[in-house]
């Protein structure tokens, strides 16, 4: 049965097949590296949750996982700083930290987390990203662990969300302009 959200597609950015293959990759990388090392894997809300379902099960090592929700924007003006809607429930001092997100754009949501949980005293703390937007960066941060870099589209689609839709399309899209240009 055809998709009913792909009508406001204008194209497919990455298709299923090629999100396997990436999520494949990231999981082969970081599985060597934290080999042994039972790391615990946080995912900012809500975007990332289809990323980390994914991702987790690409890892052929002990992991554990824990969830946050932050927010970092009052509608769509960036604040420059997150609050916490949810916090952690682990304790993550001495633990091997991996930030699981969907996508970094202005870099602001990773940047206010990172000095936060630092202040925790992980063991190590890095970042785990499917995407990539370096065009939309504000806030200097990078990612230990890029699966692919996007331009300056507005895409949805494998957890990212238009006012919440999309989240659920197997493939990451560019929106068709006239889907949002009317709001
Ligand atoms: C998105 C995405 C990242 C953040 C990245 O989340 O999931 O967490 O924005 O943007 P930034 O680099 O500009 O800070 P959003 O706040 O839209 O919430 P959601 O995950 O619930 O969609």
């Amino acid at each position: 049965m055809k998709n009913e959200m792909d009508q406001d597609i204008q194209k497919i950015l990455y298709n299923e097949r090629e999100i396997k293959g990436i999520m494949k990759k990231l999981g082969g990388e970081v599985s060597r590296d934290y080999a042994g090392k039972n790391p615990l894997l946080v995912a900012v809300l809500k975007g990332s949750v289809v990323v980390l379902a994914d991702f987790m099960r690409n890892l052929s090592i002990n992991c554990e996982i824990d969830f946050m929700i932050v927010s970092s924007y009052a509608g769509t003006k960036s604040k420059g700083s997150i609050t916490i809607i949810q916090d952690l429930r682990t304790d993550i001092c001495d633990r091997d930290v991996i930030i699981v997100e969907d996508i970094i754009d202005s870099g602001i949501t990773l940047n206010s987390l990172v000095e936060l949980l630092k202040q925790r005293n992980p063991r190590s703390l890095k970042i785990c990203t499917f995407l990539d937007k370096p065009s939309g960066r504000q806030s200097e941060i990078s990612a230990d662990y890029v699966g692919g870099t996007v331009g300056n589209e507005f895409i949805v689609g494998y957890g990212l969300d238009y006012n919440e839709k999309y989240r659920n399309l197997p493939y990451i899209g560019v929106l068709k302009e006239s889907v949002y240009s009317h709001n």
